[in-house]
């Protein structure tokens, strides 16, 4: 499985500071396969939706954003993604908040969505990694049946039907 992550932040692509989450999401997903697709932007619309779009050229099979979810003036990450996804995939976002409700009632501040470009899905995460590992910890044990019935690979879900 190929993941690529694209960190928003303008301070981290000023080099002012270090993008911790990103390195911990390529950590975490190394356990479900590969994330040599990095890519750091600024909060700028049409560079988060141009890293995007060239990371699902490339066949990357789920693309991890982190990073300008929230309500700061120049968060825009859930905005580039809706421009870019052509079909939503919310119950990934929802769950994320849900989950995440649980450990903090700032979770509700993430404006954070998720869904699918031609054979890549697409998930928004927050900035912080505190937050990265929490998202992941309960997101990434779905991503295999994710990827796989995104492929077109799956007759059935569960053999139940
Ligand atoms: N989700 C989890 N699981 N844990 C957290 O600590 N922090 C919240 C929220 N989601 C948090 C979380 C906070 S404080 C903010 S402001 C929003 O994510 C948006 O974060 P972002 O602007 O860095 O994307």
């Amino acid at each position: 499985m190929l993941f690529g992550v694209v960190c928003v932040s303008d301070r981290c692509s000023q080099g002012l500071c270090e993008d911790k989450s990103g390195q911990l999401i390529k950590e975490l997903v190394s356990s479900l396969g590969t994330a040599e697709e990095y890519v750091l932007v600024p909060d700028e619309k049409e560079q988060i939706e141009n890293a995007l779009i060239s990371l699902c050229d490339k066949g990357v099979d789920v693309v991890f954003t982190t990073g300008g979810t929230g309500f700061a003036p120049r968060d825009i990450t859930p905005e580039a993604t809706k421009s870019v996804i052509e079909r939503e995939a919310p119950g990934i976002a929802e769950a994320i908040r849900v989950k995440s409700l649980e450990i903090t009632p700032k979770a509700m501040l993430s404006r954070a969505v998720s869904g699918i470009r031609g054979k890549t899905l697409i998930i928004n995460l927050p900035g912080s990694p505190k937050a990265v590992r929490e998202a992941l910890e309960f997101v990434l044990p779905v991503i295999p049946h994710a990827v796989e019935v995104l492929s077109g690979d799956t007759l059935n879900c569960g053999g139940k039907y």
